[in-house]
């Protein structure tokens, strides 16, 4: 986690900061750039011309941690009808699901059960769900959630944070499972305790485990970045995979990179987020890269009178 990103996600916190990028133009500019729009329809509309282009998605409601229950069925009400849609609009996609969205904070069981109902509706589509991983406090519930669901039912895969300390174990422990092991650097900020703090040490980390997964038979490996020297180094592990692995990539995060790899025949999974919460994405999105708020900030200045 580099100084900026620390100091984008401080700055993004503040109110003023969120008014200025939610309720204006070059604010919803940039949100334009990550997120498909408000709705599913728009989503779905967004992801059919993607599966035209040769690109496979998972579909991700926007939202994060809900603190009571209602909120909580709304949130798994809402993926239910996400699957649906998939089913009925014959899309080649996934969903992606936090399960503080489905009320991990306020009772285990509450998520657990969710996660059952999710598996089993994606089972009857053909599709799958994958758990995003969110912060340190969560990581210990979201992979028993993952294990025990993904043995009792399957359909499952689950995000892997290369930054995190326990990722070796966590990845002994799931690669018998068989669903598909998202592997991701990690973007949220965590103390120097529980993850790797500096850039170079996450990059090599994530090295490690690509190897480690592109090795394993049995699972459906997805290396998740936008690093040309980690998709080098998947590309260059690829020969000696005889099972199926995946790109994947964030919409609207080098759409290059993603086309390229579409043309020489590589799956290449679009995460695909909608809904009127994007606020906490983009703000990790824009953390993540400079060039992201130099583009909101010229934006900005440019349209004030
Ligand atoms: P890195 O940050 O080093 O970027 C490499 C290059 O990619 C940059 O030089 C730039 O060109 C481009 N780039 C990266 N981010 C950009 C941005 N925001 N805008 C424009 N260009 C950008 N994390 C998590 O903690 N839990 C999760 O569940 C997930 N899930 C997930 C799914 C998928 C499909 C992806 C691709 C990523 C995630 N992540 C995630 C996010 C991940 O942990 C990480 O924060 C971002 O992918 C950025 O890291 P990169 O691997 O792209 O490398």
């Amino acid at each position: 986690m580099t100084i900026f990103t620390r100091a984008v996600v401080g700055a993004t916190a503040a109110r003023p900061v969120k008014s200025l990028i939610t309720e204006t133009k070059p604010g919803l500019a940039l949100a334009k750039k990550f997120v498909a729009g408000d709705t599913l329809d728009e989503a779905v509309e967004v992801g059919r011309d993607l599966n035209k282009r040769g690109f496979l998605l998972s579909l991700d409601l926007l939202g994060e941690e809900v603190h009571d229950k209602v909120s909580a069925e709304a949130a798994l009400h809402e993926y239910m009808d996400c699957l649906e849609r998939i089913d009925a609009a014959g899309l080649d996609a996934n969903i992606s699901v936090k399960l503080t969205q489905l009320g991990l904070s306020i009772d285990e069981g509450l998520a657990r059960h969710a996660v059952e109902q999710l598996a089993n509706r994606a089972a009857a589509a053909g599709t799958t769900v994958t758990v995003d991983m969110e912060d340190s406090r969560f990581t210990g519930q979201t992979v028993d959630i993952y294990a025990d669901v993904q043995a009792s039912i399957g359909h499952l895969g689950i995000a892997i944070q290369a930054y995190m300390k326990r990722t070796p174990d966590d990845l002994e422990r799931l690669i018998p499972l068989g669903g598909h092991i998202r592997l991701c650097k990690g973007a949220y900020v965590e103390s120097s305790e529980v993850a790797l703090g500096v850039k170079a040490a996450v990059d090599g980390a994530y090295q490690e485990y690509l190897k480690v997964l592109m090795a394993a038979e049995g699972t459906k490996p997805a290396v998740a970045t936008h690093d040309p020297r980690l998709i080098e180094a998947a590309r260059s592990l690829s020969p000696q995979r005889i099972s199926y692995f995946e790109f994947q990539m964030l919409y609207g995060v080098r759409s290059d990179l993603q086309e390229s790899l579409v043309s020489e025949g590589f799956p290449v999974r679009i995460y695909l987020p909608f809904g009127s919460q994007w606020y906490p994405y983009l703000t990790r999105r824009m953390g993540e890269r400079p060039a992201n708020m130099w583009f909101f900030a010229r934006a900005l200045f440019s349209s004030s009178p």
